[in-house]
């Protein structure tokens, strides 16, 4: 498996011409998932952790491009980084908005931990989940069948978040002040 180190992400960020603020969110987007990460593996939960660190950085490389194409940037981005030989982390990438299966395998996976971390960044500010959907479907609903798939990702992110969460000592709304705390 070919992961892009910390550094490379970064260059491939300022490559994509990504704006500062989207490059801030992805920052702390993977703060985020690394602080779940490494709570995870430490109640024995295996995760790679550059796999998480790589895919959580890069998971909007597209997002820029996509305001000028309408192109759909979880799907173009995963196959940005599959075309460039990150195949598994274009496969995280390519979910962070849905995930292709919900709770198909018995533990959490990174496919999970990026996409979750993701809906508790608004900008750059950790918030609730709650918060994160609202702003989505206030911004992103097209038509009455987008709002029900969305109504229908943000209960599944709900049952995400306690799945998560069970594994963990802390809870969801301790995540902002753990972050800081690092
Ligand atoms: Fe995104």
């Amino acid at each position: 498996m070919q992961i892009p180190p910390r550094k490379e992400c970064l260059k491939m960020l300022v490559d994509m011409h990504m704006p500062e603020h989207i490059q801030d969110h992805s920052k702390l987007v993977c703060k985020v998932a690394l602080l779940l990460t490494d709570a995870l593996i430490g109640a024995g939960v295996p995760l790679n952790r550059p796999l998480v660190t790589a895919s959580a950085l890069l998971h909007d490389i597209t997002k820029s491009r996509s305001f000028a194409t309408g192109e759909n940037h979880s799907h173009t981005g995963g196959e940005y980084l599959a075309d460039r030989g990150f195949p598994e982390v274009g496969h995280i990438v390519r979910q962070h908005v849905v995930l292709d299966a919900y709770f198909a395998d018995e533990a959490p996976t990174e496919a999970e931990v990026v996409n979750y971390a993701d809906k508790r960044v608004l900008h750059d500010n950790v918030v609730p989940l709650a918060d994160r959907m609202a702003y989505i479907l206030q911004r992103y609903v097209k038509t009455p069948a987008h709002r029900k798939m969305l109504e229908h990702v943000w209960s599944q992110t709900e049952k995400l978040e306690q799945r998560l969460f069970s594994h963990l000592s802390f809870s969801p709304w301790q995540v902002g002040e753990l972050i800081d705390d690092r």
